[in-house]
């Protein structure tokens, strides 16, 4: 696996009208050839490069939750690629009124070219891409969250120069952010552990699919309830809220539970020296992370943030160009 995969490998992967759901659904060599369209976009928009790829197109952005950077980047994405995006609040259209999901997607897919949603359910996103004629992106699902963890591993590439090999410790919910990564992690080769209170893992039909995944990458997936664990040795250290949107009534009772899965300097004394540190955003400091080490010279959290744009905007030019 190279990062330069799309300039060796004659055989272009073919993303035309596919859907961006789960990274489950991609190969490794997708994946690598999306990242690496991501670092040459990247390149071209610092160099102001014209890069007017999807000239003329228009991307639907359904939102059913709150959100800062995924609405901000694909927004902007859209803008710099040359087309146009149209934020579609659940509160405002028919759909959060009761208009069927199946009848949305088939309605929209006359006026627009592709279709971001962040929604709760994840089989809602699959009803949408049941009935849509046009590729629909995931924005964010109760269970998966996909165009995060392409930023994530564009960051980790950028800093660590490669992916193959890596260890990557995740502290913290079971949740949507926990499962792409797994996802991600195995497709590239790197190992991840997975450390989360008990009665909070990993969805167990995830976590097998991706031990799967890894015999065939040479990646491998542990699950633990012990965070020194998962850190020690690890490359990258990566956690998430503890209470996700939708969970807000669980909330006092997740602060009491996860607290021994902070990530703080006595965690990521675990790790190797040269760590880094990732978090999707929104934090919360003093409960999932420190401001040590939020603020450290370890976190390239904006830097990820950063990276949404440019790994969304090659998926967007592969699915919808
Ligand atoms: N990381 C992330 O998805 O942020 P937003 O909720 O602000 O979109
Ligand atoms: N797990 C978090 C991620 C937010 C970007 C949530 O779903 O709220």
């Amino acid at each position: 696996m190279t990062y330069t995969l799309k300039m060796q490998n004659e055989k272009v992967p073919k993303f035309k009208n596919k859907n961006f759901l789960t990274l489950n659904d991609f190969s490794t060599e997708e994946i690598l050839y999306m990242l690496d369209e991501a670092k040459e976009l990247k390149q071209m928009q610092k160099a102001g490069k014209q890069h007017s790829f999807l000239q003329g197109k228009v991307l639907g952005m359904i939102f059913e939750k709150s959100s800062t950077r995924t609405r901000v980047s694909f927004e902007v994405g859209m803008l710099q690629l040359g087309g146009h995006a149209i934020f579609l609040s659940s509160r405002d259209i028919q759909l959060g009124r009761g208009e069927t999901v199946g009848d949305t997607a088939k309605v929209l897919s006359r006026y627009v070219d592709g279709i971001m949603i962040r929604t709760f359910e994840h089989s809602k996103i699959e009803e949408l891409a049941n009935h849509a004629d046009v590729p629909i992106i995931n924005g964010l699902t109760d269970d998966h969250h996909p165009t995060q963890v392409m930023a994530d591993l564009l960051t980790i590439l950028e800093h660590k120069g490669k992916l193959e090999g890596l260890k990557v410790c995740y502290v913290g919910d079971g949740n949507n952010m926990a499962h792409s990564l797994i996802e991600g992690a195995v497709k590239v080769g790197m190992k991840i552990a997975v450390a989360s209170p008990e009665g909070y893992a990993a969805n167990e039909m995830i976590v097998q699919r991706a031990k799967k995944e890894a015999a065939k990458t040479g990646g491998e997936v542990i699950l633990t309830n012990d965070p020194a664990e998962a850190a020690s040795d690890a490359d990258v250290i990566i956690t998430d809220v503890w209470a996700s949107m939708g969970q807000e009534e669980e909330q006092q009772e997740r602060m009491k539970i996860f607290t021994p899965y902070q990530v703080n300097e006595k965690l990521c004394s675990y790790a190797k020296k040269d760590y880094l540190f990732l978090h999707c955003l929104p934090a919360h400091r003093g409960e999932e992370v420190t401001a040590e080490i939020l603020d450290g010279k370890h976190s390239v959290v904006f830097d990820e943030a950063e990276n949404r744009l440019h790994a969304q905007k090659a998926i967007m030019k592969l699915l919808m160009g």
